[in-house]
């Protein structure tokens, strides 16, 4: 396994690699969620490259930019273990030189809205980070996790709209024996804020029931449903409860086509972000979202349809 910091060394290897190249984008600090993301790449790919780079342009002022957590050396003995070949691991000043300016961009609603609106300038940062690192590593598949539903179809998009050469590869939401799913940021919580934080599974599962099982299609009284079940816990300041086409993320009235629920909320000083699918009963699934309905399938056992 190689560890490489500057972009000249990452031309290099990149020069070197023949055959396909697997990557997986992400802020270190690794823990299950991001191993699944490299052992599907590992599969898939003849080279796995992992980049661990902690992205100050897609935090907002206020944000956990300073204390987001960092464990470079546990991060390196995890990815070894998966056998990856190259860990990309710049410095900002790196990939950041002086005089920067090579921003990209979506535009539009899938933008704009439930994320977008709470951290304005924060998928700006994203997109500029990914593109650039696509056009460093240039890979032939990049994996992305569904817990961040909304960066992934932004960075669909982005693909789409630039025509990059590359297929985003997404995968299920990876959770905790108690359901609350894997986050760098949970290292935050205290164990009474991680109780209170479960009210943020059991809320998507609640929705998959009314959905499932009361047949609920009006999409408002899911959401106030929700937002009542969530408010009740004392220490969650939730921020948001969507629920959205699956695709576009627009608003829904009814649940007549796939839709996810995106939770926010703030537990403490800690912000979680979590989400849910729902498929109607009839609908065929989209190709695209089988893999994120057979990890429902599993979750939800009798449950799902
Ligand atoms: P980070 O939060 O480190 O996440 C890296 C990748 O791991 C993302 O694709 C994310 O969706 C995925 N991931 C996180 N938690 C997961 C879980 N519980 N189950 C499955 N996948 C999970 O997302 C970022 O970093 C950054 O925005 C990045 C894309 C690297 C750009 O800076």
């Amino acid at each position: 396994m190689k560890v490489i910091e500057t972009l000249a060394q990452a031309g290099d290897e990149r020069a070197r690699m023949e055959g396909s190249v697997g990557f997986v984008p992400t802020m270190g600090y690794l823990h299950e969620g991001h191993l699944s993301l490299v052992r599907r790449a590992r599969t898939e790919s003849d080279h796995v490259v992992v980049s661990i780079f902690v992205n100050p342009i897609q935090f907002g002022p206020g944000e956990d930019y300073d204390r987001y957590p960092r464990e470079p050396e546990r991060d390196l003995r995890l990815l070894e273990a998966e056998h990856v070949d190259v860990i990309f691991a710049p410095t900002v000043e790196e990939m950041y030189p002086p005089g920067f300016d090579d921003w990209v961009e979506v535009h539009g609603p899938l933008v704009s809205r439930i994320e977008g609106a709470a951290r304005p300038g924060h998928f700006r940062g994203v997109t500029t980070v990914v593109a650039r690192l696509f056009r460093i590593i240039r890979p032939h598949h990049a994996y992305f996790g569904q817990k961040d539903a909304q960066q992934l179809r932004v960075i669909r998009q982005m693909v789409r709209d630039r025509a990059l050469p590359v297929e985003i590869v997404p995968l299920p939401t990876i959770r905790d024996m108690d359901g609350l799913a894997l986050s760098s940021r949970n290292v935050y919580l205290s164990p009474k804020e991680r109780e209170a934080a479960l009210v943020l599974p059991r809320a998507l599962a609640l929705a998959q029931e009314m959905f499932q099982e009361q047949g609920v299609w009006d999409a408002d009284l899911v959401r106030s449903s929700l937002e009542q079940y969530i408010r009740r816990v004392p220490g969650v300041n939730l921020e948001y409860v969507s629920i959205a086409d699956e695709e576009t993320l627009e608003e829904l009235d009814a649940i007549d086509r796939p839709a996810l629920v995106l939770l926010a909320a703030r537990v403490g000083f800690t912000r979680l972000i979590d989400n849910t699918l729902l498929v109607p009963q009839g609908v065929e699934v989209p190709a695209r979202l089988r893999q994120i309905k057979e990890e429902l399938k599993a979750a939800l056992g009798k449950h799902d349809g």
